[in-house]
This record gives C-alpha cells, sequence and structure tokens, in this order.
C-alpha cells in the first residue's frame, strides 16, 4: 500500500523539526514547505520545498491527504513587532492554502493555533466551550485564522484546529524565547530565573505529546469543523521556574535564585484537554521533569546560548531590515 502524503506547512521551524521526522517515522510520506527563515535542520529523509506559502498553486497541493498549518509568525514580539504581517502570515495565509487545498481535493488541514486565544482568564479551567477572549496581536490573529479555516470545512473537507500549550523542550531547529526554555537557559546563564508574575497560569506542552496529539488528529474521521485543546499539564510559571531551579541546582551545584516582578500579565489561563483525550484519544505523557530532563540531555547542542537562531524575535527584525520580509 502506497504511503499516505503530508505536506507540512512551516515544518522547517522549532514544532516541525520534530514533527515532521516523528511523522516520517510513523509511515507518512512527508513533506515540508517553508520559507526556512531560521535554516533548515530537517533529516534528508524529510522532502524540502523551500518557498513562500503564498507562492503555492493549487496543483502544488494535489495529491496529499492532510495539510498540517506550522507557519505563521509564533509569538508576541513578532506579532507586535510587526502587527501587519502577523494579521497576513496568521489570518490570511492559513484561509489562503486552505481555499487551495479543499480545491486540491486535499481531506483535511490541521492548523496550529495557540491557547493563547484564551487571554487573561479568571481561576477556571477553560474547555473548547469557553469564550476565546484575547485583545493582542498573536492572539487574535490565530483565533482568525481558527475561523477563516473553520468556515472552509465541509463534508470532504476536514478542518482540525490545534490550540496548543506553550510548546518546550529541545528541537533542532532551537527556540529559547518559549516558557520553559527560557527558564532553563536564564538558570545556567545568569544563576537567576526572572519572572514577570509567579501566579499567572499556563499549560505546557511537551514535543512529544505534541506529536502524538497531531498523529492522533490524522487519525481522526469525523467530518467537519474541530477544535481541540493540547498540552500536557497546566501550571503556575511560579511551579515551572521552581521545578527548573531546583533541577540545575542539584545538576550543577550552584544556587538558582528567582525573583518576581509582580508585573500584571495579559494572558493567564489554563485548559482542559478532556475533549482530546474523548474524542483523539490523546493521551498526555510528559511531566515538568520530562520536558527539564530532555533539555539536559541535548544541552551540548544549543549551549551557545548567545546564538541569534534561538530567539525569533532576533532573526525577523534581521530579515525585515534585509527587506526579506515585510514590517
Ligand atoms: N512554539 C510554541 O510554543 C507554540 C505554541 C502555540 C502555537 N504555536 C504555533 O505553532 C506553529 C509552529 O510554531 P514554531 O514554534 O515551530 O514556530 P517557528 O517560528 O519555529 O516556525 C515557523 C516556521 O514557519 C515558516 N514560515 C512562516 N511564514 C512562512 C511563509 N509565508 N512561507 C513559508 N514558510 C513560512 C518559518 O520559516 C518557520 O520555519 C506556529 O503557527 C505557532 O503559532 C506555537
Amino acid at each position: 500500500m502506497s504511503k499516505k502524503k503530508i505536506l507540512v506547512m512551516g515544518g522547517a521551524g522549532f514544532v516541525g523539526s520534530v514533527l515532521a521526522p516523528y511523522l516520517h517515522h510513523a509511515g507518512y510520506q512527508v513533506t515540508v514547505a517553508d520559507a526556512c527563515w531560521f535554516g533548515n535542520y530537517l533529516p534528508p529523509e524529510i522532502e524540502l520545498i523551500q518557498t513562500d506559502l503564498f507562492d503555492l498553486k493549487q496543483e502544488d497541493l494535489v495529491g496529499y491527504e492532510s495539510i498540517i498549518f506550522l507557519a505563521g509568525l509564533s509569538n508576541d514580539p513578532m506579532a507586535e513587532f510587526s502587527p501587519k504581517s502577523n494579521f497576513i502570515l496568521n489570518t490570511a495565509l492559513p484561509a489562503y492554502v486552505g481555499f487551495l487545498a479543499r480545491e486540491a481535493g486535499v481531506k483535511r488541514i490541521i492548523y496550529a493555533s495557540s491557547c493563547s486565544v484564551y487571554g487573561y482568564t479568571l481561576n477556571k479551567t477553560y474547555t473548547e466551550e469557553d469564550p476565546a477572549i484575547c485583545n493582542y496581536p498573536y492572539g487574535v490573529s490565530k483565533l482568525q485564522g481558527e475561523r477563516s479555516l473553520l468556515a472552509l470545512a465541509e463534508e470532504n473537507f476536514q478542518v482540525i484546529c490545534i490550540r496548543q500549550g506553550t510548546v518546550c523542550g529541545f528541537s533542532p531547529r532551537m527556540r529559547l524565547d518559549l516558557a520553559m526554555n527560557t527558564m532553563f537557559k536564564n538558570a545556567l546563564l545568569n544563576h537567576q530565573i526572572t519572572l514577570s508574575n509567579h501566579r499567572i497560569w499556563r499549560p505546557i506542552l511537551g514535543l512529544e505529546d505534541l506529536c502524538q496529539a497531531y498523529l492522533k488528529a490524522l487519525d481522526f474521521t469525523e467530518e467537519g469543523g474541530h477544535l481541540f485543546n493540547i498540552s500536557s499539564f497546566n501550571t503556575t510559571v511560579g511551579e515551572l521556574a521552581d521545578s527548573v531551579a531546583k533541577f540545575i541546582q542539584e545538576k550543577f551545584q550552584f544556587e538558582v535564585k528567582i525573583t518576581d516582578q509582580n508585573i500584571q500579565d495579559y494572558r493567564n489561563y489554563k485548559v482542559s484537554t478532556e475533549k482530546a483525550k474523548s474524542l483523539l484519544h490523546f493521551q498526555a505523557k510528559q511531566n515538568d521533569l520530562d520536558i527539564i530532563n530532555n533539555l539536559y540531555e541535548h544541552l551540548d547542542l544549543f549551549s551557545d546560548f548567545a546564538d541569534e537562531r534561538f530567539y525569533n524575535i532576533s532573526v525577523f527584525k534581521k530579515l525585515v531590515a534585509e527587506n526579506t520580509l515585510v514590517e
């Protein structure tokens, strides 16, 4: 039997550099389409089409069973630096490729959304039924990205939006601007973790659990449009910092100080993954220590903490300055 073909858009990034090889090993024929802003760290068995996704045409998408959309601007600093690019790439681009995909006969598109669509919530665990209210560019653009794709869902075109928690752990295309990864780096580099506010809640998603969720989503056959929260666990950033500090102290035998600036954050949320458990059969397996250990085991591969490729906003500003990207 021939393998199912999957196109991972934005698959040369932090998430895609782990997910694409994982899906390949799971038996899919995986192609990545990416502009490679941060370079290419994919293994040779993954076919790479280096392109701006807006340059793709309907005929380029014929023959793929599923598309996974991981492209666009992937954090608040990028979105705030360039609100225009943010809405073009996080909202218009998924709508454009979703439309092409449906016309090309692709069966499903899976959109990497974010739990940041929930904004500043009160002390409650949010389900997909709860209101998603946020007022900052990144969150709004991801919410609108979901909506533009869900509007395309029909009998023969399935849309799955995965609201990812903050993804953490090691990827060959490393990021050190993500909650736990940043704490890990700062604990080692400065012997200090500085928090904006230790009480803030975040859902954390290990890359292994993320891969499992996408694999399950590819097997999900119920037609139409679907939303799923996906996270490994909910935690306050204070608890997370305690775990990272304790681990580094024990391994490296120096004290790690935690300081709290007590600033009002505009993001505060914890999410329920019950829907993903019951419909996708997703079962989170990673805890904080698993993710910290995963970082520790790969430390040699990202120990040059000054490397600007590890920080999305630095690379993005450079691409804008060179006129490779519009501000
Ligand atoms: N990393 C997280 O914690 C997190 C959390 C929630 C949601 N998400 C979402 O998951 C997705 C993947 O995140 P990531 O951390 O891997 O991001 P990333 O920034 O590492 O990767 C994004 C990739 O998309 C590519 N890209 C962007 N626009 C493109 C275009 N127009 N044409 C071609 N390629 C383009 C970039 O070259 C890059 O390789 C993003 O959509 C992000 O919003 C990420």
